[in-house]
């Protein structure tokens, strides 16, 4: 037997049992006469005591020792003079009897501790190792219990894990595929799913009823915090549904899911319409665990996100505003108290390519309520009195403002600065939770790269019955029967209620562009199955990275990814992605010029 015990597992109730443990060695102090190691496993840190009545033999092997050597070591549960009140196991410690050097290691190239000394790349480099750092672990500890309970729950609901292929077709619309050369079809490729969401479908027709699966999906797109190009779905289907069911259903797996591995009680969740969530958030995701809504102090643009003009609270002055189609503010409560210096980097921030602003207009609420601000020359005490009660601003508080030609950029820029305020203040800890659902999306997005609209969900998703006459005359106001759910600004997982007639289906391919042609070519298989008796269906899949990180507090997904890839969608752990044989390309009847390439 390698071992009788675990090392996190002993305590003073233990002291006099002999028992044998195995695991890494984390420390090693030697004090002359005295050596302790630290001894650890996935388990925990137990202290092992080599004392002066050691045998030589057993000395000399624990001078030995270094960090990262596998051992197993034989002894009894001792209590220790010195207790670390820091580590379960820290009032005891293994007088050892009998050591074994079971494997060797190398000085590890950074230290396996919560903190560690090592950088990502060489961290990543070393993935194994970083794996045995107590934080790194309980992260998977977390994911696995996460995917083990989403089981259980659906599993309660009476959902079906159907496993569906990895080597499917490429589809147009959504991100760009990861292709496969077919060896035994020449010139031909598979792709790799982007998710299974057609193939789900299928299974409805099939009569599955309620399917899921925890599926990994593969999308070649650029990658951020919350972005890798293969990650995992818990991809989920109904038949014979409608979005409340879904909702419902959704819900309350999620409740499942704070209750039992947060100890967290959730609200029901909020519905917030999309163009509300765009109107007073500025994101189809909003982070709603502080308030600080925009105010629209004008917008003389009608769009998806809003409904009538807002004519301007300021007289004619300053040009900046009297010529911008949007005006829209934050009141940030308390934070009149914001210097000049601070104000100035704001407006840095705002004015950074990635958000793009031209300038950050600032009014401040003092003691008395009377207002200064930024445009203090080109309006009077009174103006900015009415923008004061706009904006419920109270003694104390800094307002700020944001204008443009274009709404919706303005929008996002402002959202960005509410994110950075919320940050600032301190509104937006990481074991608080807001969750929400966002509703009621617009069925499609125009493309500017494209020049023609394209899905805002996918293609499958069915137009609100309301709106289905409005896809002849004025597609770009059709609203979706789709919804995300969204926690502290993350969206963690979307779905819709699915076009199921086959009819509706063709009309929604020409509207995106397809001819019939091109429709039947690429989706055939989907609008023929239709013809054969499909139950209304819907569903949605959730990240199970994003979701798992959200529970552990942590800004990337990359943490709860055992080997994860860089932002240039690497392993560099695997060194992959890497060239291969040419004899493979050839097997594989690739190009010509590609060989060209490799052979430079
Ligand atoms: P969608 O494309 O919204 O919907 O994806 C569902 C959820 O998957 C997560 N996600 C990602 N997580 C990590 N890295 C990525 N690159 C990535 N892309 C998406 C998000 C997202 O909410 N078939 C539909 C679902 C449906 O309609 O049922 C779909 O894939 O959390």
């Amino acid at each position: 037997m390698y071992r009788t015990r675990n090392c996190g597992e002993l305590r003073l109730a233990n002291v006099g049992e002999e028992v044998i443990l195995a695991g890494w060695v984390q420390s090693v102090h030697n004090l002359g006469a005295l050596t302790f190691v630290d001894l650890r496993d996935r388990y925990g840190i137990t202290q092992l005591a080599f004392n002066e009545d050691c045998s030589d033999e057993l000395k000399h092997k624990a001078g030995k020792l270094g960090r990262e050597f596998v051992v197993q070591a034989k002894g009894v549960v001792a209590e220790r003079y010195s207790k670390n009140r820091n580590l379960p196991t820290g009032e005891i410690e293994i007088i050892i009897s009998e050591l074994d050097i079971v494997n060797e290691s190398l000085t590890p190239p950074f230290t396996i501790e919560e903190q560690s000394d090592g950088g990502d790349d060489i961290r990543m480099k070393y993935r194994y190792l970083d794996l045995r750092r107590p934080n790194v672990r309980k992260n998977l500890e977390l994911r696995h219990k996460f995917a083990f309970e989403v089981r259980r729950y659906l599993d309660q609901q009476g959902f079906l894990e159907i496993e569906t292929p990895v080597l499917v077709n490429s589809t147009p619309e959504g991100a760009r595929d990861f292709v496969v050369p077919s060896r035994m079809n020449p010139g031909q490729f598979y792709a790799l799913p982007q998710s299974p969401q057609t193939l789900k479908q299928l299974l409805m027709v099939a009569g599955m009823d309620r399917y899921f699966q925890i599926v990994k999906c593969f999308r070649d797109e650029d990658l951020r915090a919350d972005r890798q190009p293969e990650f995992t779905q818990i991809d989920c289907e109904m038949s014979f549904v409608e979005q409340e069911d879904v909702l419902q259903i959704f819900e309350g797996m999620s409740r499942h899911l704070f209750k039992e591995l947060k100890g967290i009680d959730i609200p029901a969740l909020p519905r917030m319409s999309w163009a509300d969530a765009i109107k007073y958030y500025g994101s189809d995701k909003p982070d709603t665990r502080f308030e600080m809504k925009f105010v629209e102090l004008k917008n003389l643009q009608i769009d998806n996100a809003s409904s009538e003009i807002v004519e301007s609270i300021f007289p004619e002055g300053f040009t900046v505003f009297d010529s911008a189609q949007y005006v829209g503010a934050i009141c940030c409560q308390g934070q009149a108290v914001f210097t000049r210096k601070q104000i100035d980097q704001l407006t840095d921030f705002v004015k950074r390519p990635q958000i793009g602003a031209k300038g950050l207009v600032y009014v401040r609420v003092e003691a008395d309520g009377s207002v200064k601000s930024s445009v203090d020359k080109f309006y009077t005490q009174e103006t900015l009195q009415v923008l004061k009660e706009k904006m419920s601003a109270q003694p104390g508080d800094l307002i700020l403002i944001l204008s443009g030609d274009d709404a919706m950029k303005v929008r996002k820029q402002l959202c960005e600065l509410r994110l950075e305020m919320g940050q600032r203040m301190g509104l937006r800890p990481k074991d608080k939770y807001s969750c929400l659902w966002v509703v009621d999306f617009p069925m499609y997005e125009w493309s500017d790269e494209e020049q023609r609209l394209m899905a805002m969900h996918h293609p499958f998703t069915s137009p609100k019955p309301e709106d289905i006459e409005l896809l002849d005359s004025d597609p770009a106001k059709v609203r979706a029967n789709a919804y995300d759910m969204v926690i502290n600004g993350v969206e963690v997982g979307g779905g819709s209620i699915r076009i199921h007639d086959a009819k509706l289906q063709q009309k929604i391919f020409e509207i995106l562009g397809f001819t019939p042609e091109q429709a039947q070519e690429k989706f055939g298989f989907l609008m023929n199955a239709f013809k054969y008796g499909a139950p209304p269906h819907g569903g949605l899949a959730y990240g199970l990275d994003r979701f798992v990180s959200l529970f552990a507090e942590l800004d990337s997904i990359r943490d709860v990814i055992a080997f994860p890839k860089n932002n240039s969608g690497r392993d560099v752990m695997l060194d992959a992605p890497g060239v291969v044989d040419l004899k493979q390309l050839d097997e594989l009847s690739i190009a010509l010029n590609v060989k060209e390439l490799y052979t430079k």
